[in-house]
């Protein structure tokens, strides 16, 4: 490692996006009762889920990554972490079935509050308070009081993030991630959707499969993996006061390294990638897999940089690259990034985040999303990979279980006048379930795409 790296040596560095708080001292205080808080996840997991991305980076699985834009203390409820867990299981179904490719599932979850903003300051009319930087540093409401950040927040984020990953193992181990359930997850509004009924003739196709695997003598007592899944979580290390005092030392895998116990994968956002910035420096010395967010201003040399000091020892599975481009932009940003990195013999996964860079403000002033820009870019970031030989390694989506009307158009149809309806996100516009099994169905046509295009070409003698 070039210099000393520790937990805290990113203070030594300029941080874009941290909260002001009133009181330093309240904080610390705070943090300093953290300390001893438990670990959400264990070095173990961690080092399991990179064994998986390495996979992904050498081409032979395909990241699934979802979930909410912004967590937040009002949509805390089982229900909704139960639906956004089925649709993640649905669509991680449609694409193993449809494109015989394992799947490593990742929700945006247990953690996922802290945003960074485009203004530090939101204006309504005269009044001008601070921005809604996530529940865990301030309230959404548009009160000086709330916007206030307050360092007990975190408290409320840490129990928050515990009782959801407590709840999300019980149904990725516990019975509910059972393959027979397949078509139990498909209850709720999407199901009459064409997209459900789409995906109740796959699940009809899986439980055949499965009676067949049966009568083989293949079940669920042989195959753990038809009765369970693992599940992994993450978000976006922006917090660093908060991720420091999470990130332990193993003391248990042997790997003896530094860990970010807060979550399985985190990742730098595309507005704190700074080379000499201080989330660059903290996610540079810990052990689990990480992302990067790429946008259209990041130049090839530049991912070049970071993916050595974030990846010094060219560990495949380590570092993923979130591009999030935009549909119009994907194709002439993309190829360059890859060449760079293919030229250095860098190992990344890629990963296709086609909704950050396809947000649009309508008439009404919503902050919405076009479904057909979204799934545009998922077909530019498969294109791109295949023109390039390489592998479209992933997927990373805001989306809800919940029947929300925040993106426009998909099977739906839903139109600028619905957008009011049901517009629940604390942040950015995310796929209700209906919208999230349309593009598990694109991806999977895409994958089969990139595997038929991967086969080498019949000789031209070869028998008919
Ligand atoms: C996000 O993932 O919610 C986000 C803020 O993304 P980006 O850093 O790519 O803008
Ligand atoms: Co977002």
């Amino acid at each position: 490692m070039p210099q000393e790296w520790s937990p805290d040596s990113w203070r030594a560095k300029p941080a874009a996006q941290l909260p002001a708080y009133p009181s330093p001292a309240a904080l610390e205080a705070v943090l300093d009762d953290m300390r001893r808080f438990p670990p959400l996840v264990f070095a173990g997991e961690a080092l399991a889920m990179r064994e998986k991305l390495a996979k992904v980076a050498t081409g032979k699985a395909f990241l699934l990554q979802g979930g909410d834009c912004a967590e937040s203390f009002a949509e805390f409820h089982p229900n909704n972490i139960r639906d956004t867990f089925r649709v993640l299981m649905q669509m991680a179904v449609i694409l193993t079935y449809g494109a015989s490719i394992p799947i490593v599932k990742v929700g945006r979850v247990a953690g996922q509050f802290a945003k960074p903003r485009s203004a530090a300051t939101e204006k309504q009319g005269a009044a001008e308070l601070p921005s809604y930087f996530g529940d865990n540093i301030n309230g959404i409401e548009f009160t000086p009081e709330a916007r206030q950040p307050d360092p007990n927040r975190l408290l409320q984020a840490y129990s928050q993030s515990a009782a959801t990953l407590n709840l999300l193992r019980a149904f990725a181990q516990g019975g509910y991630a059972d393959l027979h359930a397949v078509h139990r997850w498909n209850l709720g509004f999407a199901e009459n959707s064409s997209a459900g009924k789409r995906y109740r003739e796959t699940a009809d196709r899986i439980a055949e499969a499965l009676d067949f695997m049966e009568a083989c003598g293949i079940t669920g007592d042989a195959v753990p993996e038809v009765r369970q899944t693992d599940f992994y979580t993450s978000h976006e290390a922006l917090h660093l006061p908060f991720e420091a005092i999470m990130t332990r030392r193993d003391t248990i895998t042997g790997n003896g390294g530094w860990f970010d116990c807060s979550a399985h994968f985190v990742w730098i956002g595309d507005r704190t990638r700074q080379l000499d910035g201080a989330h660059v420096e903290f996610a540079r010395g810990i052990e689990n897999p990480i992302g990067i967010k790429a946008g259209p201003s990041l130049a090839p040399d530049e991912l070049v940089r970071l993916a050595a000091m974030l990846n010094p020892n060219n560990l495949p599975g380590k570092l993923t690259v979130i591009g999030r481009f935009g549909a119009d932009k994907v194709f002439e940003k993309l190829p360059g990034l890859i060449r760079a990195v293919q030229r250095e013999g860098q190992s990344v996964v890629w990963s296709c985040d086609p909704m950050h860079g396809n947000t649009i403000k309508v008439g009404n002033g919503y902050k919405t999303r076009p479904f057909d820009r979204v799934m545009a870019e998922v077909r530019g970031f498969f294109a791109v990979h295949r023109g390039e030989g390489t592998h479209a390694g992933g997927i990373h989506v805001e989306m809800t279980g919940q029947d929300v009307t925040e993106c426009l158009g998909g099977g739906q149809r839903i139109e600028e006048v619905h957008l009011s309806e049901r517009y629940n996100t604390h942040c950015d516009p995310r796929l209700n379930a209906s919208q999230s099994l349309e593009l598990a169905f694109l991806i999977s046509e895409m994958l089969k795409l990139e595997r038929l295009s991967a086969q080498p070409a019949r000789p031209a003698n070869a028998a008919e």
